[in-house]
């Protein structure tokens, strides 16, 4: 499974980067206020340092100014993946950009109809959103299930990416499921490496090996 991570904030990409476990960046209107900058100049920036996918959503609601938009956020980078609403423009602009040859993510997707039409009309990735279909008390995760039958039933090559993944068992679950790419909040990503077990663990090493070393 791929991982990406969910922020507009520069450090976090450059910190996460340097790990060496992230494969490209998302981003939403939400996360690009955040960093308190332009969606523009995040974007060209997380470009210079991740070699992969980059998410960037269009802010019109229309499908002809979302393809406007669509093109202009596709000359920031290569890399750049136009994220269009789960829409009836935005699934008409996903068979445009898909029929240019540009790549989209179909996000705010919470039902695999939603993710089947995404599918059908072209788009590289679905964003099923985990965490706010359990805020509302379904299953978040049972709904990446049932995208990965229809899926693979009907044979689409669109990327399952699981979204608005809150905690680690959100990440161990996408990874059981099947799960093409998990994008994931950076505090997420550093909570991945840890376990008690691990800490106490070293601590152990290290006591004894100082012990069996200790100077007379
Ligand atoms: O990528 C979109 C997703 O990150 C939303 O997450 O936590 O705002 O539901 P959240």
């Amino acid at each position: 499974m791929e991982i990406f991570l969910d922020t507009g904030i520069v450090d976090e990409v450059r910190e996460a980067s340097m790990m060496g476990v992230i494969d490209g960046v998302t981003t939403n209107p939400s996360l690009i206020a955040k960093s308190g900058r332009g969606q523009d100049e995040v974007i060209k920036e997380i470009a210079s340092i991740v070699d992969g996918p980059i998410s960037a959503e269009v802010i019109a609601t229309d499908w002809e100014g979302m393809i406007k938009e669509g093109k202009e956020l596709a000359k920031i980078h290569d890399n750049v993946v136009i994220k269009v609403p789960m829409t009836e423009d935005g699934i008409k602009a996903c068979k445009w950009f898909s029929d240019n040859n540009i790549k989209t993510n179909v996000t705010l997707v919470f039902s695999p109809n939603q993710a089947f039409l995404a599918a059908k009309n072209g788009a590289t990735y679905v964003s099923p959103f985990v965490g706010r279909l359990d805020d509302v008390g379904h299953d978040g995760m049972a709904i990446i299930d049932e995208i990965r039958t229809v899926f693979d039933n009907y044979g689409y090559t669109t990327k399952i990416l699981a979204a608005s993944i809150r905690h680690s068992t959100h990440v161990r679950d996408s990874l059981m499921v099947g799960a093409d790419v998990a994008t994931i909040p950076f505090k997420v990503l550093k909570s991945l490496f840890k376990h008690p077990l691990t800490d106490v663990g070293l601590a152990n090493f290290i006591a004894d090996y100082n012990k069996a070393n200790k100077k007379a």
